[in-house]
């Protein structure tokens, strides 16, 4: 493919991803894209990437290839306890406020994890509450992950981790939340607990969609290490529409490194990455 087509592939390409799904791809990630899309392009019999895109963006292949790709293209790094004085926080000071009977009955605590990987972040979250739950009186709660990849979406509904990733979790609350199977095909292979998986449930959502289906009167959103993907006008977008979700005195929880481009006149900062709904 002469190098101006192969040029102008990738480009559509990148725009074509940063269009679905706010995620940008600058020039340097194209050996990075080139990559992930390996066995697509293989798959498909191609010569090249390039070829593969041109396809892709000229409506040759269907919806669940694109479904495919753009799964592929988001990074899902996460891990249990991830920033772990997040769920200090939570635990030691917003929980004890947050639970506080209103009319002399505690309220149902919602949360949710706006882009929650394979799960790790929300089954955290999970371990907090059930922790709260066991050591004080008594509340209910649930918590909702969403995602846009359907592949972590799965993966965090099974609830199924190798040994390696459980490696942030307290010692003591992997005693009580963690079910080790010891044959079958989860042999060596480590499960969250009925009781918790019976709280959290997943869900695949885009953050680029003008509408969320998620319940208003959130408690605790965390929004962590997704705004890095987006650029200005999307981070400020996604802000202003996860908010909506929260209820005032809630709270939105981001990634250390994103703790800078929250600014919404409803969202007062009470830590470098914690906001709080302060208006109706
Ligand atoms: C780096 S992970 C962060 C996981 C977790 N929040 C944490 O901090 O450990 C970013 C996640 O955002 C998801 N994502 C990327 N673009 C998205 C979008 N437009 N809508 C929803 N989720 C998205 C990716 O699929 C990925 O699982």
């Amino acid at each position: 493919m002469p190098l101006a087509k192969i040029e102008d592939a990738n480009a559509r390409f990148r725009a074509a991803i940063r269009a679905l799904t706010g995620i940008e791809l600058p020039a340097q990630k194209i050996p990075m894209i080139e990559q992930r899309l390996r066995k697509r392009v293989l798959h498909w019999g191609h010569s090249s990437t390039e070829s593969y895109m041109a396809a892709l963006l000229a409506g040759e292949m269907d919806q669940a290839e694109l479904a495919i790709v753009v799964d592929l293209m988001t990074t899902n790094t996460t891990s249990f306890f991830r920033e772990a004085e997040h769920f200090q926080i939570l635990r030691d000071d917003l929980l004890p406020q947050l639970l506080r009977p209103v009319r002399g009955q505690r309220p149902r605590l919602k949360l949710w994890s706006a882009a929650s990987s394979e799960g790790a972040e929300a089954y955290s979250l999970a371990m907090v509450l059930a922790e709260a739950n066991r050591q004080g009186d008594r509340f209910d709660w649930a918590i909702l992950g969403t995602d846009l990849s359907g592949r972590m979406i799965e993966k965090a509904t099974s609830a199924i981790y190798a040994p390696d990733q459980l490696t942030g979790i307290p010692v003591d609350l992997a005693r009580r939340y963690l079910m080790h199977a010891s044959s079958g095909p989860m042999a060596g292979k480590l499960r969250i607990v009925p009781e918790l998986r019976a709280r959290v449930r997943f869900h695949q959502m885009n953050l680029m969609d003008e509408k969320y289906p998620v319940d208003p009167g959130v408690h605790v959103v965390f929004l962590r290490n997704i705004l890095i993907y987006f650029d200005a006008p999307t981070k400020a977008a996604v802000i202003e529409r996860v908010t909506r979700h929260l209820r005032p005195g809630g709270y939105l929880f981001v990634g250390h490194s994103e703790s800078m481009v929250v600014r919404h006149p409803e969202l007062a900062q009470i830590v470098p990455t914690v906001f709080q709904k302060v208006s109706e």
